[in-house]
């Protein structure tokens, strides 16, 4: 499972890409919305030079002709960039008609296997169940990103759509995604740090360090 990092902010996103451990970004109006007032364009085109992979950023339209504008201005942003379009009617429309210009598409705020459903055959490139969102609302989240990989699976010579975890809330979250079989998970920066901290990992540090240096004493071995 590849991971993403969900944030607009830069230095998070310096700091994921330097990990080695990032491959994409996902934004939103709202992750947009926290870094102040900035210029859209420049944030994305700064965000998709940093990012070696796939960089997802929102339309604002809601109606067909609107979206399909406003994703081939952002296409034209940067080489890596995909939009991400809603889960309507219209923006059903919108994907068809951007994948087939060869725009990529992450089809964003799925909550149903049926929107899922739509989003691979209109042509997404990326659909996004929304895990902690459903989870909020006493549903699984989880369990929809396994129904949906699931369904894909058994359709793998016309379903080239991946399935990006989305609205990720804590680390137990993405070893979910990876047993689910989604492609990517995207995290927030804080789930990413989250990842890798172990009490036990950090008391068995301190103790290799005391007992070297009981016997050794400050120096290295080097
Ligand atoms: C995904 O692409 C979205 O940006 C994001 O995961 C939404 O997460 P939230 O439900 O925590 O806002």
């Amino acid at each position: 499972m590849r991971l993403f990092l969900d944030t607009a902010n830069i230095d998070h996103i310096r700091h994921g890409v330097q990990l080695g451990v990032i491959t994409g970004v996902t934004t939103n109006p709202s992750l947009v919305s926290k870094e102040g007032k900035v210029d859209y364009k420049r944030l994305v085109q700064e965000i998709c030079s940093i990012v070696p992979g796939p960089v997802s950023t929102e339309v604002l339209s809601q109606d067909v002709a609107g979206m399909v504008a406003e994703a081939r201005q952002i296409a034209a942003w940067a080489e890596n960039v995909v939009v991400k379009i809603p889960a309507s009617l219209e923006g059903v429309e919108a994907t068809h008609q951007l994948a087939r210009e060869g725009i990529r598409v992450n089809f964003t705020l799925c909550f149903s296997v049926n929107q899922a459903l739509l989003a691979a055959a209109a042509g997404a490139t990326f659909v996004s169940p929304f895990v902690g969102r459903l989870d909020d609302i006493g549903e699984n989240g989880m369990r929809l990103v396994g129904d949906i990989v699931e369904v894909f699976k058994k359709y793998p010579d016309s379903i080239k759509t991946q399935v990006i975890a989305a609205s990720i809330r804590h680390p137990h979250h993405c070893v979910q995604a990876a047993e689910a079989g989604a492609q990517i998970a995207t995290v927030p920066h804080q789930v990413l740090i989250q990842m890798i901290r172990h009490p036990l990992t950090d008391i068995g540090v301190s103790r290799f360090m005391e007992d070297w240096r009981k016997v050794m004493g400050e120096g290295k071995n080097t």
